[in-house]
């Protein structure tokens, strides 16, 4: 067995990995084990990380100073720069967590489309700065369609103290990229640089023509969509829309408080500043029609979480034949409050991208071991023309729970009309507004046929049956 380092006291970091474009991260240095978990299956392999050559040396001149410092231990494992790593078994795993239907979780429904190609036919045809310029005028027209929205949602009681810290940080605070995520995410902090808000632009959203992230798209039609029915430039209505849906299914702490705003800041990121003169800027492109969602403090990713509960239980494993635990999403254990509001939420959102890492868990301070309070992030893709959803809560064994009463009762006492007027509010269009009124008759329905119906089941039945056009 190939040993990860002969020095006993050097102890790797044991990283999880749950994706193959993740694992593509990682060079197999060494044996690996397979371990199976409550039937899927883990592989453990000595591991190098793929890194840059600049990577390289910033590490080695990191070494070298934890040397001096007399930190051996990390300056080695700073020059191997390895560790364990652990990947799901493709073909059973990512199946198995997706439950019964994976192929809507955590991947686009449509083929990856080969944007590039069709900006090199615009190229030819000189048509690309026309294509461009409309995207431009289309942004700045829907900032436009918002602005008298938003004065009206800031004289709303329950909105108006945001709004009003919201001022105040523009004037006092300072925006941060947040560096993650496919779309431009950023952080607004206080003085004391402590985040408060998560703004999203809804122009850099992935496929969006101001995409920071390599994901920029100039062109808008049907094919170029993250998700085949959810339409581009709808992102940062669709955080708001989410918690306003949260508030309607009287959960206001499953998502947390989110408003549309209009945002001005030189952090914002434009087309024309990758692609140089060759793009003409619009007057006031960096004042942006954003959400701006509550920072949640003190919780972390449920990815995260796993990540890190893992590598808690195998702190002393140098060896991937000698990993002792696994812990996987459906170990988490979930308030089952919030786990059964998070489903309903879910489920009347038609929610596409509700997977763990836009779940923040958090565990009560002094209470470790007990359930972890759940919040949803990341509403953009909620809302589709259609009602198909992506539901890794359905990993858990909590899903066997029947709803309870208070469930049932926040199910039945949703009005349909108020969901139908928040939609049209946030611009969403007839189709998706009878999907998702079409997804909350059906959800009533069930509870009234069977008072003892389960989460699971009700999951299954929200899934498999599209609301709206067909699919
Ligand atoms: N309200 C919040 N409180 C605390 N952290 C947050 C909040 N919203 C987002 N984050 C952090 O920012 C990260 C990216 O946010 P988000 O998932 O909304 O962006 P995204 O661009 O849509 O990402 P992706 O497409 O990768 O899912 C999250 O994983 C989380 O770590
Ligand atoms: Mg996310």
């Amino acid at each position: 067995m190939h040993k990860l380092s002969d020095t006993s006291d050097f102890n790797p970091e044991l990283q999880r990995v749950f994706s193959t474009s993740e694992a593509a991260k990682f060079e197999k240095t060494g044996d690996s084990k397979i371990v199976n978990y409550n039937g899927r299956s883990y592989e453990y392999y000595d591991a190098k990380l793929h890194s840059s050559t600049v990577a390289t040396i910033e590490r080695i001149i990191h070494a070298i100073f934890l040397f001096i410092m007399g930190d051996l231990i990390n300056a080695w494992k700073e020059i191997t720069n390895r560790m364990v790593v652990c990947v799901e078994v493709k073909g059973t795993a990512i199946k198995d967590i997706a439950s019964d239907n994976w192929a809507t979780i955590g991947s686009p429904t449509s083929e990856p489309i080969d944007i590039r190609a069709q900006i090199s036919e615009l190229i030819t045809r000189d048509a690309l700065s026309t294509e461009i310029m409309l995207r431009q005028q289309e942004i700045l027209r829907r900032k436009e369609e918002f602005r008298p929205k938003i004065e009206q949602e800031k004289l709303d009681k329950q909105k108006s103290p945001s709004y009003a810290q919201l001022q105040e940080l523009s004037r006092n605070g300072t925006l941060q990229p947040a560096g993650v995520g496919s779309g431009g995410v950023y952080f607004l902090q206080d003085e004391q640089g402590k985040s408060k808000f998560v703004i999203k632009p809804h122009d850099e959203a992935a496929f969006c023509l101001h995409n920071p992230r390599k994901q920029a798209c100039p062109l808008l039609n049907d094919s170029l969509r993250t998700r085949e029915d959810i339409p581009a430039y709808e992102s940062a209505q669709n955080e708001a829309l989410g918690s306003s849906i949260a508030e309607l299914i009287n959960a206001r702490n499953i998502v947390p408080e989110t408003v549309l705003t209009i945002y001005t800041s030189d952090q914002f990121h434009l087309i024309s500043d990758s692609a140089g003169r060759k793009v003409k800027s619009e007057p006031n492109e960096r004042e942006k029609l954003c959400s701006a969602q509550k920072f949640i403090e003190g919780a972390e990713t449920a990815d995260d979480y796993c990540k890190r509960k893992e590598s808690e239980k195998n702190k002393a494993v140098y060896d991937p034949s000698k990993i002792v635990a696994v812990y996987d999403p459906g170990d988490i254990v979930y308030d089952p409050h919030d786990f059964e509001m998070g489903n309903i939420y879910i489920w009347v959102s038609g929610n596409e991208d509700a997977t763990r890492d836009n779940f923040m868990v958090s565990e009560e301070p002094g209470r470790e071991g007990a359930p972890v309070h759940l919040q949803i992030i990341d509403s953009s893709l909620i809302c589709g023309d259609r009602g198909p959803i992506g539901n890794e809560l359905a990993a858990s064994p909590q899903m066997k729970s029947v709803i309870s009463l208070q469930g049932r009762d926040s199910i039945k006492n949703i009005s349909t009309k108020a969901l139908a007027a928040k939609m049209r509010f946030f611009g969403k269009s007839e189709a998706s507004i009878a999907a998702a009124v079409g997804r909350v008759k059906m959800m009533q329905a069930a509870i009234k046929n069977d008072p003892n119906i389960t989460l699971g089941e009700m999951n299954k039945l929200v899934k498999n049956n599209y609301a709206g056009l067909p699919s």
